[in-house]
């Protein structure tokens, strides 16, 4: 069942965050559809202006659809992911859509809050709710290239500003992640002091941390053993998924992760079999592995075991 973002993050604000999972094609729906079932957790699909254009957005729209056709007990919500205004409108129009993202932060203050507004009336006439983001992660974003030295992180003042100036439901906060796979050189963790500052001026609401895999190490080095040259790369601990979300994050991103998956099964796979070509049978095993790391991703983010309280509180 598709329900809006709001229900979603009114269930789960301060208790727990909401997985937010990037798909592309169905075999990462599929994956994503049963480890949340298996792990009893609400979730959040993203579609990036990418994903978009990978295949072709009717099919992408189709594959969500079909998908919750054959997993009923699911509940989730369907998000824009870093959109730009046009993309955002066209999203809003769809009535596909749960909510949008419009990722204005590489721009000014002034001209954030003017776009990000925009997309506000336009969506809140049509009962969608919107993400906006203030601050700048490192890595990339789209096809906009941050540096690591030119991130900066959300100005808690700013944040309060600029959520009133909006009247946005949800904001993305730099707190020290980045995109990809190469997040930190070293062991680092959130910025736990600008997320409660943001906390105690934006009481009860809805923060949203992007760049949040993980990049298990253990997935990379299979990876590499397999033939793969990933470097020095770093993620998230997950174990500070759930103090962010006592302190507000409410909706987790997680895109990264999931291909590390697809990498390492398909080069294990194709590794072991050098003489097979049908790409079904590696799928299969993808599908089932994603499965497994989605469910245990949801554990840590403290959305498993959610899923009957939320649908009871749905009927209320
Ligand atoms: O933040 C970006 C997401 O990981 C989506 O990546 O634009 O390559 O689909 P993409
Ligand atoms: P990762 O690259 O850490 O998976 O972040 C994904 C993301 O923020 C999507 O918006
Ligand atoms: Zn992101």
């Amino acid at each position: 069942m598709i329900v809006t973002t709001a229900q979603l993050f009114q269930h789960a604000y301060g208790k727990y965050a909401v997985g937010a999972y990037n798909i592309n094609n169905a075999e990462q729906a599929m994956g994503l559809f049963k480890g949340c079932i298996q792990s009893k957790a609400p979730f959040i699909i993203q579609i990036s202006k990418g994903a978009r254009k990978y295949t072709d957005k009717r099919m992408l729209e189709a594959i969500i659809r079909a998908a919750s056709v054959i997993f009923p007990e699911a509940i989730f919500a369907v998000h824009l992911d870093h959109g730009d205004e046009e993309t955002c409108y066209e999203c809003i129009d769809s009535g596909f859509f749960s909510s949008v993202m419009i990722d204005a932060s590489h721009d000014p203050f002034d001209q954030n809050v003017a776009i990000t507004k925009r997309v506000v009336d336009r969506a809140h006439a049509k009962g969608i709710s919107v993400e906006a983001e203030l601050g700048m992660l490192g890595g990339v974003e789209e096809d906009i290239k941050v540096e690591d030295g030119n991130a900066c992180l959300t100005d808690p003042d700013e944040a309060k500003t600029f959520v009133a100036r909006t009247g946005c439901d949800c904001l993305a906060a730099a707190i020290g992640t980045s995109h990809g796979a190469f997040k930190f050189k070293g062991k680092q963790s959130l910025h736990f002091d600008v997320l409660q500052k943001i906390k105690d001026r934006l009481p009860g609401f809805p923060l949203v941390m992007h760049g949040s895999s993980s990049v298990p190490k253990d997935e990379v080095d299979r990876i590499n053993a397999a033939g793969g040259q990933i470097k020095d790369s770093m993620g998230v601990d997950p174990n500070e998924y759930l103090p962010a979300a006592k302190l507000g994050v409410t909706k987790v991103n997680i895109d990264t992760d999931g291909r590390l998956v697809w990498t390492r099964v398909h080069r294990e796979f194709f590794r072991d079999k050098p003489g097979d070509f049908d790409f079904r049978p590696p799928g299969k095993i993808f599908i089932e592995e994603y499965a497994k790391f989605i469910a245990s991703r949801n554990q840590f983010l403290g959305s498993a075991g959610q899923l009957d309280d939320l649908r009871a509180t749905l009927k209320k």
